[in-house]
């Protein structure tokens, strides 16, 4: 029988249970729910709304549902529309009049808002977690390949010559980024709904401040109709998982190209490949794949619930039910991402011969050159004409700017001399660059000292 059913003279259409219901979904609540269950019971007994005798029941029967739950012997009733109906009815039917109690100054609308507040707390914590280690795993692969050199890219054309550690730092701090966004949004979704009822407030004389502290909420949310209605905290850990799996995408990109004949520059391990049913020879880059498919999801995810928030009247609507399942899906898909790229990265070997190969390629000194003759007082400009020219012949031979003579070389400026063969030296060029942020061995181990600090201070607000 429906929670309502005083009011109804006739049943329920039996096709729309299931369309109602949300248990399939709200389900994954249910530590919360009962958390929420409990410290309402206390404050009411706090407050003289129930009797202590009443309180004590409900929470060894939430207690006893707990554990029924967790060892798998709870039955839920297909009846039952959603996690705090099935909760509650299994009390009452378990305890009597003082389950009945519970729900004294209390909606489903703050219950939902409260369950699923602490429950993204939770999952947003785990996702801090989750990104820490994942940064940590990108700062040692970086600092087991310091000295590394490959060609940076720009436009996916041979651009100047990079340390890999660098390449794989950027990432670091895009992930970096990433907890500071999850971290706004535990923060966002670190507030008390509970007592705001059905959206007005109570009659009752329920202490609002005591149940934020029973369940560990910052404050309660000063308004009743916000309360209950607003879901701005799920669009921002949704907002920040996205970015998060942009991330994660663009590097499974480069993984994915990294790992073809091609470039060869990495080899993922056989644990992180599949083969195929086929092709016997084939070794797939299907985790790496997977990575960037399922970021669309939650991009997807992000947007699905922006659409459904968009033009809801206040308060409470039935389409804030929907909130759930994306929510839920994108915090999921990212800790599922975050911890096969873990392992991916860990696992993955790095090419440096075949990476360093490509620095013969594509002229990366013309800068460094360019940079030579300005520095020996040519104007820029006139510099990278000139250097140009250079390119041009070497096009032309079809060979590359450290393979012409340093005949060639005066016969287009008479400032060039012999050094000028040693300044073409990839080391030497990544070296040179050692401005704060930039490629050189000393500039790159200074960045991984400041990128470490930033990860063991992120690690002491979530591990
Ligand atoms: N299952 C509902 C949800 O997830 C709970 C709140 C229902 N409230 C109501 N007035 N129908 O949103």
């Amino acid at each position: 029988m429906a929670l309502w059913s005083g009011r109804f003279v006739e049943g329920a259409d039996e096709s729309t249970q299931a369309f109602g219901a949300s248990l399939p979904v709200d389900k994954e609540l249910y530590a919360e729910d009962i958390a929420g269950s409990k410290a309402h019971a206390t404050m009411l007994a706090g407050c003289g709304i129930i009797s202590t005798d009443d309180a004590k029941a409900i929470q060894d029967g939430l207690d006893q549902i707990a554990d029924d739950i967790e060892s798998g012997r709870f039955t839920f009733d297909v009846n039952d529309e959603d996690i705090h109906m099935a909760i509650e009815s299994k009390l009452t039917e378990m305890i009597g009049q003082a389950g009945a109690r519970l729900h004294t100054g209390r909606s489903r609308n703050d219950q939902v808002a409260t369950d699923t507040r602490l429950h993204m707390k939770r999952r947003a914590l785990a996702l801090m977690q989750a990104n820490c280690r994942f940064r940590r795993v990108l700062l040692e692969k970086a600092e087991a390949c310091l000295g590394i050199i490959l060609p940076g890219y720009t436009h996916m054309q041979h651009a100047q010559p990079v340390l890999f550690s660098h390449h794989l730092l950027a990432y670091s701090w895009m992930f970096a980024r990433d907890f500071t966004r999850l971290k706004a949004a535990y923060d966002a979704a670190d507030a008390n709904p509970l007592g705001s009822a059905a959206l007005a407030g109570t009659t009752y004389p329920l202490d609002r401040f005591q149940t934020t502290e029973l369940l560990g909420f910052s404050h309660p949310i000063p308004n009743s109709m916000d309360a209950v209605s607003d879901r701005d905290f799920l669009l921002d850990i949704m907002y920040a998982a996205s970015v998060s799996c942009l991330h994660l995408s663009r590097l499974c990109e480069e993984i994915i190209l990294w790992s073809t004949s091609e470039f060869g520059f990495v080899t993922l391990s056989d644990a992180f490949s599949t083969g195929s049913s086929i092709m016997p020879q084939k070794k797939n880059p299907d985790f790496a794949e997977l990575i960037r498919g399922k970021s669309g999801r939650v991009v997807g995810d992000l947007v699905s619930l922006m659409v459904t928030l968009k033009g809801l009247p206040l308060a409470y609507n039935k389409d804030l039910q929907e909130d759930k399942e994306c929510a839920l899906d994108a915090v999921r898909t990212l800790e599922d991402c975050l911890m096969c790229a873990s392992g991916m990265i860990e696992t993955m070997s790095v090419n440096e011969e075949v990476m360093f190969a490509q620095t013969k390629r594509g002229h990366l000194a013309a800068t460094d050159v360019a940079d030579y003759l300005a520095k020996r007082g040519v104007p820029f400009r006139r510099a990278h004409e000139i250097v140009g020219h250079l390119v041009l012949l070497c096009e032309e031979r079809g060979c590359q700017l450290e393979d012409l003579s340093i005949d060639d070389y005066r016969a287009e400026c008479d400032l060039f001399e012999e050094d000028i063969m040693d300044e073409m030296r990839m080391d030497k060029i990544v070296d040179a660059r050692k401005t704060y942020g930039g490629t050189g061995t000393d500039a790159v181990r200074a960045q991984m000292e400041e990128a470490a600090a930033s990860l063991r201070e992120d690690e002491g607000i979530c591990m």
